[in-house]
């Protein structure tokens, strides 16, 4: 299995979600090669609840990182469950040529795109 998606099942049991039961984590690798990782937190106030993708972004972010290559979201869900829309806008903002992995633990299904698949056309100001 890709070193990425490892290091995503890593963390997955410490995903947060009582609420939905589904299970999410993420792991963003550097161009370097360095890699940092996240799982969804939920919340009771359902809105505050943030997806493992932009945990994984943020920890990376906070450690001083700017540059990223790959991304690998892994769930327990049947689907592999690919980034929300928000999740799209926030990874865009540090990288346009993203690739993202997408895997099912329950299904063993993979999927691969790249961000600028999943979201054409960003927000941007410039
Ligand atoms: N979730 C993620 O962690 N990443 C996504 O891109 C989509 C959704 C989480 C949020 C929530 O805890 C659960 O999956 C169900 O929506």
């Amino acid at each position: 299995m890709d070193e990425l998606i490892d290091a995503a099942l890593s963390v997955l049991k410490h995903s947060y979600a009582p609420y939905s039961n589904i299970h999410v984590a993420a792991a963003i690798k550097t161009r370097s090669g360095k890699v940092y990782v996240g799982v969804n937190i939920e919340n009771s106030s359902y809105g505050l609840t943030i997806c493992a993708e932009r945990v994984a972004l943020f920890n990376a972010i906070t450690y001083g990182e700017r540059d990223f290559v790959e991304l690998a979201i892994v769930t327990d869900h049947e689907k592999p469950i690919p980034p929300c829309g928000a999740c799209r806008q926030v990874l865009a903002e540090f990288s346009r040529d993203l690739r993202i992995l997408m895997y099912s633990i329950k299904s063993k299904k993979l999927i691969e795109a790249t961000l600028s698949e999943l979201l054409p056309q960003p927000f941007k100001l410039e």
